[in-house]
């Protein structure tokens, strides 16, 4: 891990200020950071903290004498082995589109034979105008790889795409291209469920839940950044794959369980979906009209349990199988029950009634296993998804 370099551009724009925790999760993950700044970038940032927290110089000036005498700009280009823009403004996406090289960071990204992976920051309109959406493409066509950007309340105060991805979302993005002697879990596969299913009654009308995908999909990204191979099989949700993740997308539970069954063997497997209970027992090929009679009467079947029959004992059980439990009461005690009942290893177990969970970023849980109960405090969904990543990592060690 500690021989992967980044080469950092910071652009300029409010959000220059989550390029320092970027730097700081880098280093955490042992990756060394070499920073360039632009002169817009300083004006939100000061050269000064994002050397501290890259620990290495900033580069600042294409022009600077004594700069180039120790590492020249093309030399500077290629001592990362992947480079990562946070954030790419519109003028730097337009810089790199065009392929001019007026400062030392579009320079760097004409010069440079390493993979680049941008996360974009903008007000909404720069984000949606033509120019931008066609920077974007150009830059798409020539190989740039893309984090972000975010939909959400912006510090210009409008609202839509262009805030920047958070930090955790441009790691786990940059460390699943860095390749080389990957993580901890380099060599193993793990299969993640993820979302909700949709269990059709007609064709147009659907038995599902609430599930957003959130939660599963923050684990599958943060396996993914130990060096996992990762296999997501996921219901209908609006995410998209975190990077290096596969994704096969099902709709029932039927196909749930056959795309699980298929992805096997695995080393570990996690049962993050929302699978609903019960599908209908008869699907109508046409689509059911109101009548005198009054409502029809659906009758439901049971569907199959994904996670208790990948932790059935067999040959191709994974060596770790884990459940997640959503509850509305007596958390620990239904953990305990449920990791019983499925014969999984750990149980994680969330309050789904708790403020802000369902649908929401953050989450509360239970780590429940046979020899005892762990209780987390509450985070993020992507930070919850970090810790259970590591753990299951040292399992399989
Ligand atoms: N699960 C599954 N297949 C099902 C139902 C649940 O794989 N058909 C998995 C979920 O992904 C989760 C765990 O089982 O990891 C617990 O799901 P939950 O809905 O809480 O449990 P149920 O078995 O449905 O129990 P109950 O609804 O009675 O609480």
């Amino acid at each position: 891990m500690s021989e992967r370099r980044v080469l950092l551009i910071v652009g300029g724009g409010v959000a220059a200020y989550k390029a320092l925790e970027l730097a700081r999760l880098f280093r955490k993950a042992g990756v060394g950071v070499r920073p360039i700044l632009t002169a817009a970038g300083a004006e939100f940032v000061t050269p000064l903290s994002l050397a501290a927290l890259c620990e290495d110089k900033v580069y600042q000036d294409l022009f600077s004498l004594t700069d180039e005498a120790q590492m020249g700009h093309i030399e500077l280009s290629r001592s990362a082995d992947l480079i990562v823009v946070s954030p790419a403004t519109a003028d730097l996406m337009a810089k790199a589109a065009a392929g001019l090289a007026g400062d030392l960071a579009s320079t760097t990204l004409l010069a440079t034979d390493k993979p680049v992976l941008m996360a974009p920051a903008m007000n909404v309109r720069m984000w949606l105008h033509p120019a931008t959406q066609r920077n974007l493409a150009r830059l798409k066509a020539d190989g740039v790889a893309f984090v972000g950007p975010d939909e959400g309340a912006m510090a210009c105060g409008e609202f839509g795409p262009g805030r920047m991805a958070e930090p955790d979302a441009i790691f786990e993005a940059a460390m699943a291209r860095l390749g080389g002697p990957a993580g901890p879990l380099a060599g193993k596969h793990v299969l993640i469920t993820a979302g909700p299913t949709a269990e059709p009654i007609d064709p147009v009308r659907v038995i599902t839940n609430r599930s957003s995908g959130k939660q599963g999909y923050a684990i599958a990204g943060a396996l993914a950044a130990l060096g996992a191979r990762v296999t997501l099989v996921s219901g209908p949700v609006a995410l998209a794959a975190p990077p290096g993740v596969t994704r096969i997308d099902v709709e029932t539970a039927v196909e749930m369980l056959a795309a699980c069954k298929s992805a096997l063997p695995a080393d570990a497997a996690v049962c993050v979906a929302a699978v609903a209970d019960w599908r209908a027992d008869e699907v109508f090929k046409v689509k059911m009209k109101k009548s005198h009679e009054g409502p029809p009467t659906i009758r439901l079947v049971e569907n199959p349990d994904i996670l208790a029959t990948l932790s059935a004992r067999g040959a191709k059980r994974p060596k770790l199988v884990v459940g997640f439990a959503a509850e509305t009461s007596d958390l620990e005690a239904q953990a305990k029950a449920k990791l019983k009942k499925k014969g999984c290893d750990w149980i994680v177990a969330n309050d789904v009634s708790a403020d802000g969970i369902m649908g929401g970023d953050e989450n509360e849980v239970l780590l429940v296993d046979p020899q005892g109960t762990d209780r987390w405090p509450r985070a993020s969904k992507t930070e919850i998804a970090r810790r259970l990543a590591q753990r299951i990592a040292e399992d399989l060690a």
